[in-house]
């Protein structure tokens, strides 16, 4: 099992969680089962992934046939950018809700802070929106707030925000994002991002831990290919090798090493078990400073779609 880091909220969180963005569409019930019997307790989806009716069923199913209850999981979803008006956060939450099955979420995010005009059913279609919308990130954030008031998600934070982002919201709000879910991993660790986080008591956590190998990605998003295969790379190779691990889990101690939540998505029963199991060894100075070279400063999520936005979040340094 995960350990888990406390939020800012006081809630705990396991620090591994189970991403399920890529899981192939017909997998997601079967994955999600098999995660929970492995010992996940954090499941991370989002309302564009479309997979919440999938997740919602797997859930009650298993917490009917076991003794696993409501409280053993922590279950994080995710705003789209095209309800981030005021108005529109509470019905978003709730249809997610509604899809997941539950009465709360664990933690609510924000997926972007590029809101969008919203388009017909881009859930269904899984279509991305094509018009900016301009709206206060405060008042996106002053509505995220009231769904914990409300009782709807114990902790609230947000995706893709820039350190000048997080200032902006944090300014005057009620309630600080307990994280910022980033792309990092060893060859973009965002080391000033994560200092500066850690300066306002705000979880880094990690997407895209592994770097996310074979992941082409639409167009749209503009994934840009990376020049290698972080679980190929001979540094990397070599560390596993002395500690009769995996390169993955190599890459993910490294991660959680340095206190940051990861969410590696795999649904290949020996990679899902493998990726739970990092917290029985642990990297020594050196190793972890040999992990640091790798980094090149690249990320390879660019969202190139939205860039034209005003809160498009990476023309900033960190
Ligand atoms: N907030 C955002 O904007 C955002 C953006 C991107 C992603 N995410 C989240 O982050 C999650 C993970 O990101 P990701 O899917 O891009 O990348 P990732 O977790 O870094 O990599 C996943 C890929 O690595 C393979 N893999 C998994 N475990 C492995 C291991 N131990 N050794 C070798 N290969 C392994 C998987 O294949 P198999 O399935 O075959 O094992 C899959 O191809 C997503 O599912 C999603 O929940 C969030």
């Amino acid at each position: 099992m995960a350990y888990r880091l406390t939020l800012n909220s006081g809630h705990l969180i396991p620090q591994v969680a189970l991403g399920t963005s890529r899981i192939s569409k017909d997998n997601v019930e079967v994955c999600i089962n098999r995660a929970l019997e492995m010992g996940y307790r954090h499941i991370d989806t989002a309302a564009y992934y479309g997979n919440e009716i999938a997740i919602g069923k797997a859930l009650q199913e298993h917490m009917e046939s076991t003794d696993l209850g409501r409280e053993d999981v922590f279950i994080a979803t995710k705003l789209f950018q095209t309800f981030m008006t005021g108005h529109a956060v509470e019905p978003a939450l709730d249809e997610s809700l509604r899809r997941l099955r539950l009465d709360y979420v664990d933690m609510f995010l924000v997926h972007f802070p590029c809101s969008m005009k919203n388009d017909d059913a881009y859930c269904e279609k899984q279509t991305i929106p094509r018009e900016n919308l301009s709206v206060d990130l405060r008042e996106t954030w002053k509505a995220m707030e009231e769904m914990v008031y409300k009782g709807k998600t114990r902790s609230i934070g947000v995706c893709n925000f820039n350190s000048k982002q997080l200032d902006y919201i944090c300014e005057g709000a009620r309630i600080l994002p307990v994280v910022n879910q980033v792309e990092v991993h060893a060859r973009f660790p965002q080391k000033k991002l994560h200092e500066f986080c850690k300066s306002r008591n705000i979880l880094l956590e990690a997407f895209s831990p592994l770097g996310s190998p074979h992941f082409k990605g639409p167009a749209e998003i503009n994934v840009v290919q990376s020049s290698d295969n972080l679980v190929e790379n001979p540094i990397i190779v070599d560390i596993a090798e002395k500690y009769k691990r995996t390169p993955g889990q190599i890459l993910l101690r490294n991660l959680v090493q340095r206190g940051i939540v990861v969410i590696p998505k795999s649904e290949n029963p020996k990679r899902m078990k493998d990726n739970l199991q990092i917290f029985s060894f642990s990297l020594s100075n050196e190793e972890m400073e040999k992990i640091d070279k790798l980094d090149n400063g690249k990320r390879r999520f660019i969202f190139s779609w939205f860039s034209t936005h005003p809160e498009y979040p990476f023309n900033e340094e960190f």
